[in-house]
């Protein structure tokens, strides 16, 4: 078991499969895109088969994520999910929708369950400002891709920015509703590679949820169904409808946490927040054994700290953006 020294079990693996991505969300990258990582140092289809395959034998891994940038510019996607689909976790992807309506159907063939498709706005203006591309057309055919691939529940993250599509939550929970799609909203995190982000200009989850609570009836959803998921779901009009809110800033989950990360160039980090990483990448071309690799998996998640710190006053926004770490 991957354990920390806080008691929490990692049973979640994040697995980012490239760091790059086609859209430049100002709350992520410049407009201008960042160094992406050298080819040589990314791993391979099959160093990243092996490195999940020990986490899920090993370690007990139930679920497993395959993230980005943006995970399905990753050409091998498709293989690499054939190829852990039988390990018997469940698999899942987090990704900005563009290519899901070429993908979803090959996916789901492959052995994907579900996705997560990140959608801050309905409209192709603000999309084109808040993205830097014009590719909302784009994202919505493969929201309904997934949905008939049978990716379900096909899951929307809206991350809101104020005087940019903070009075778009009413419009955006009424397509999900509409849709059938299940709606998050995000607080927004200090993991921008610009450095933007203020706590005084993020939307916090009260907010979101005063301006939902204006139109529609939301009650508390029965706990245990979040379990340590971070978002607080809702029941919209007393159910089965649902929304949810991601408070990573103001209503933090980490005593709950059951992660743990892999980047796209091979190193382990307990935490989005982590100061520290270890390098698998390094080990397993250098010959590492199995054992060797579990071990020094293992001592990377025992130093999991018990929280990511952002209100602390000696809070330093990691080194890695959110692109490169996973989302
Ligand atoms: P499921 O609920 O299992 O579908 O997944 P998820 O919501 O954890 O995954 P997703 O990749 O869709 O992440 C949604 C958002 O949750 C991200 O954009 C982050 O804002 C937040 N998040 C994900 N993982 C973490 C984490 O380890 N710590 C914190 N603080 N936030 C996280
Ligand atoms: N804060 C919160 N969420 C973020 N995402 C990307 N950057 C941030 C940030 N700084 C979200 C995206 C996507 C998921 C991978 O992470 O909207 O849904
Ligand atoms: Fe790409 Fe995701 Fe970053 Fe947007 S948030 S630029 S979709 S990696």
């Amino acid at each position: 078991m991957l354990v920390d020294s806080f008691g929490r079990v990692a049973t979640d693996l994040r697995v980012s499969l490239t760091d790059r991505c086609n859209l430049r969300c100002t709350y992520c990258m410049p407009p201008e895109g960042l160094d992406w990582l050298p080819k040589p140092e990314l791993l391979t289809a099959d160093e990243i088969v092996r490195l999940v395959r020990i986490g899920v034998e090993r370690f007990g891994i139930t679920e497993v994520r395959y993230t980005g940038g943006e995970p399905l510019l990753r050409r091998e996607i498709v293989d690499i999910v054939a190829r852990t689909s039988s390990l018997g976790a469940e698999l899942s992807l987090t990704t900005n929708g563009i290519g899901l309506a070429r993908l979803a159907g090959p996916l789901a063939e492959a052995g994907l369950h579900r996705v997560n498709v990140s959608l801050d706005t309905l409209d192709r203006d603000i999309f084109i400002k808040l993205a830097h591309r014009d590719r909302l057309k784009d994202v919505l055919d493969g929201l309904a891709a997934a949905e008939q691939a049978g990716l379900t529940p096909v899951k929307v993250n809206a991350v809101l920015m104020r005087g940019i599509n903070d009075h778009e939550a009413v419009p955006l929970l009424r397509f999900c509703l509409e849709h059938g799609y299940e709606l998050r909203f995000i607080e927004q995190m200090p993991l921008d590679a610009q450095h933007g982000w203020s706590r005084a200009n993020m939307i916090t989850a009260d907010e979101m949820l005063t301006a939902l609570r204006a139109e529609f009836d939301l009650t508390d959803a029965d706990p245990r169904e979040r379990g340590s998921a971070p978002a607080e779901l809702f029941l919209v009009g007393g159910g089965p409808a649902k929304v949810g809110v991601i408070g990573s800033v103001t209503r933090p989950f980490c005593g709950a946490c059951d992660r743990v990360r892999l980047t796209a160039d091979g190193q382990v980090r307990n935490c989005l927040f982590a100061t520290e990483e270890s390098d698998l990448r390094s080990a397993m071309r250098a010959g590492a054994s199995d054992d060797e690799l579990a071990q020094r998996w293992l001592a990377a998640v025992r130093v999991k700290k018990a929280g990511h710190g952002i209100d602390d006053p000696t809070f330093l926004q990691p080194a890695r953006p959110m692109s490169a770490i996973g989302g």
